[in-house]
């Protein structure tokens, strides 16, 4: 338990909370806040603790908790309304282990009691025009993807709180885009879905467990009125070097972020079949005008 969450946890009043607040933010950013007052709650305590968990205990996620995670999911804004997305459940063995080999073998998939697919779906309302008799062309720009993929991340991201204030424990899989329409196969989707990216969820398995990963300097993402231009050098090197301690706490390579981050943006070779999307979407119906 963190220290952010001990002094959350349990019914103890007395705690003090703008302490809590503070030490959330020493943990997120590996530096002291700025003086002043914090606000603090249960929602901030979930939100900033928020850690990755790719080691699960076996037992399947409850009904009833799959359930308010959806509620919370479909809770979150939707462009107009429209609701353009879906999800798919699994939690067969041997679908969850064909996924995992889509995505690069990754085993988490294969581990994880719940793994949920989220799609872009603009079929519901395609499917609905066709039976109506009317036109749906505004769906076949790109836009129509946009609507989808931020409808879907909206609600997959209220869905992790959600798990997260639980207990649960979850990580997003991206290796969901290296080979779409395997993976439209395997889930059996129509034309007009796509698959955004997957969610493993369950119980952290507590003998591997994870921890709160540093951000770089809110100074770097947070702009007053105007873009303000690239980023100091000296913010990426204090975040390369809180990067790096997190990294030798967890025993992993010290290699910070800005190398490793370019090594990834460095070509197509980089991106693990993601380079030929653009083919894949139009191949499952998306327009991309
Ligand atoms: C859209 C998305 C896709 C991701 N894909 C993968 C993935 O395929 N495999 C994986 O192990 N982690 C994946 N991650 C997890 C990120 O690597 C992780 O969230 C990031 O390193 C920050 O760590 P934290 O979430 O613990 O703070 C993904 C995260 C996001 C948001």
């Amino acid at each position: 338990m963190t220290r952010a969450e001990e002094m959350t946890s349990g019914n103890d009043n007395r705690m003090p909370r703008e302490p809590a607040a503070a030490a959330a933010l020493v943990e997120r950013y590996r530096r002291e806040p700025g003086a002043g007052p914090l606000p603090w709650n249960e929602v901030l305590a979930t939100l900033l603790s928020h850690r990755i968990v790719r080691a699960y205990r076996p037992d399947p996620v409850p009904a009833p908790v799959l359930a308010m995670a959806m509620a919370a999911a479909q809770s979150a804004s939707t462009s107009s309304n429209l609701q353009v997305w879906s999800v798919v459940a699994v939690e067969d063995r041997e679908r969850k282990a064909r996924l995992a080999e889509l995505a690069g073998r990754q085993r988490h998939i294969e581990e994880c009691p719940l793994f949920l697919v989220w799609l872009a779906d603009l079929s519901r309302l395609r499917v609905l025009g066709a039976e109506r008799g009317k036109p749906t062309t505004g769906l076949d720009y790109l836009e129509g993807l946009m609507l989808g993929v931020v409808d879907a991340t909206l609600a997959a991201q209220n869905a992790v709180a959600a798990f997260e204030s639980l207990g649960y424990g979850t990580v997003y899989i991206g290796g969901m885009r290296d080979r779409p329409e395997d993976v439209a196969q395997v889930l059996g989707l129509p034309p007009d879905v796509v698959a955004v990216f997957g969610l493993c969820v369950g119980r952290p398995d507590e003998t591997r467990p994870a921890s709160v990963k540093p951000r770089l300097p809110v100074e770097a993402v947070l702009h007053r009125e105007q873009y303000a231009g690239p980023v100091p050098a000296a913010l990426v090197a204090d975040y390369d070097a809180a990067l790096r301690s997190f990294q030798a706490e967890q025993g992993m390579t010290q290699s910070g972020w800005s190398d490793t981050m370019l090594h990834r943006v460095r070509g197509p070779e980089a991106l693990s079949g993601r380079d030929r999307l653009r083919e894949a979407l139009v191949a499952r119906g998306f327009g991309l005008k």
